[in-house]
């Protein structure tokens, strides 16, 4: 069943109880979850850097890259997610946007963000033929699409835990999940993975971190080459 992507659900999300200390903000996480995913030193020194994130939800792992000094803009249509974001200690270094990712990236300059991130954001929700090619659009010629994106047999055991969310609650349908086929959908939009990590398998999470950047097609021999590597560090480090 495919169940709509809105901000009705994200907000219902934004106003659940919260455990005490998740509003914290410690460290930029390419996951949820804290100390699991890779950290900003991937990003290289961010300092002045322009990062943009698409489906910033409670703006955390924002506020960890805006505190290194890069000039950072969070988007989300989910406006009680943003307001989160804004109660935050060192929100107004940021500039929120309520806003669907897509329609957001339209109206942004060419070559216009040294980082496009998304953590498990709008990008797995959204329309990826419509997305993407704004996406390459708007990255500078050496910027990178970084993005964590769960994988589809852990999704599909967690949507059968009922307490995660309210029970009448559905999780929106991701569009695309798991490194084959995200890494397909890019070379069909120009861009190449030239990194990724898996992350997990654990109860708690199953997922990749993917860094793609602009370029040509590469020869397909690469993209299937890159398939199999699906856990561990692979490909070319990016910093
Ligand atoms: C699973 S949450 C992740 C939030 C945040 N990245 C994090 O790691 O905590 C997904 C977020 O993406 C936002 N989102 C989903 N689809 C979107 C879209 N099409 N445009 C903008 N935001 C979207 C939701 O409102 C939600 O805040």
């Amino acid at each position: 069943m495919s169940v709509p992507n809105s901000p009705a659900f994200w907000n219902r999300l934004a106003n659940r109880e919260v455990p005490e200390g998740e509003l914290i903000p410690e460290r930029w996480e390419l996951c949820q979850y804290p100390g699991v995913g890779p950290g900003a030193e991937i990003l290289g020194d961010i300092g002045g850097r322009r990062v943009l994130e698409l489906g910033c939800g409670d703006g955390s792992n924002l506020l960890a890259l805006a505190r290194q000094g890069a000039e950072c803009v969070g988007v989300d249509f989910a406006g009680d997610q943003l307001n989160r974001a804004k109660q935050r200690p060192g929100a107004e270094d940021i500039l929120w946007v309520e806003r669907d990712a897509a329609d957001f990236l339209i109206d942004q300059p060419d070559e216009s963000w040294d980082f496009i991130v998304s953590i498990f954001g709008a990008l797995e929700f959204s329309d990826p033929f419509r997305i993407l090619p704004q996406v390459r659009r708007a990255l500078k010629p050496d910027g990178a699409l970084v993005f964590a994106t769960a994988d589809s047999h852990w999704l599909w055991q967690r949507d059968l835990v009922p307490e995660l969310v309210d029970s009448e609650l559905l999780w929106p349908t991701r569009t695309i999940t798991g490194l084959a086929a995200w890494t397909a959908i890019l070379h069909e939009q120009r861009m190449q993975v030239v990194w990724n990590r898996g992350v997990g398998p654990s109860e708690q999470i199953s997922a990749h971190i993917i860094w793609a950047e602009r370029g040509g097609r590469p020869p397909l021999s690469q993209v299937l080459d890159d398939i199999p590597r699906g856990r561990g560090e692979t490909t070319v480090a990016p910093c």
